[in-house]
């Protein structure tokens, strides 16, 4: 019963088909920068979706094998480059598959940004095939993310690297 109202609670408050046209008003824009870009994507989800606390996009160099912060809205993080295979990050820089996870405390190889965060879900971001970077969401929520999540943010990351 508990498990059915928390689905359903999360189903309802599900603001993803209303926040879609808002992230593509976004990327549309010719008055800002692919970094405002970027940054306004952060921001907007950040504030609309309640247990998005942190949400930042991380570019690989594929040279120096990092992944680098360009754009975040939340707390600030010291961890700005992050080596592949470290951490829930550089784990998909490798993997190029979502990694949901709904309890940090269950991953040996994570990188903690924050006392408060609880789960987070990394999705890689592809230009013309190749994994590029990623979107990375931290939630203070326990075990918050669906399919929906991932479904979602897939489609963001496609609509962002059109503009890339
Ligand atoms: N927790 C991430 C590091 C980035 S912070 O969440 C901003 C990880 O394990 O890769």
């Amino acid at each position: 019963m508990i498990w059915f109202l928390n689905t359903f609670v999360k189903i309802c408050s599900m603001p993803f088909n209303d926040l879609k046209p808002q992230v593509s008003l976004i990327l549309q824009s010719g008055d800002l920068t692919k970094d405002q870009k970027l940054e306004s994507v952060c921001e907007l989800l950040q504030e609309k979706v309640p247990y998005y606390d942190w949400v930042g996009f991380y570019f690989a160099n594929d040279a120096a094998q990092t992944l680098h912060l360009k754009a975040f809205a939340g707390e600030p993080t010291d961890h700005t480059v992050i080596p592949f295979g470290k951490g829930i990050c550089g784990q998909v820089a490798v993997s190029n598959k979502n990694f949901v996870v709904p309890d940090v405390k269950a991953q040996d190889n994570y990188i903690a940004c924050s006392l408060t965060v609880k789960a987070e879900i990394v999705i890689p971001l592809f230009k013309d095939g190749k994994n590029i970077g990623q979107i990375d969401i931290d939630s203070n929520t326990a075990d918050p993310f669906s399919h929906a999540d991932e479904r979602f943010l897939e489609w963001v990351n496609e609509e962002v690297a059109k503009v890339l």
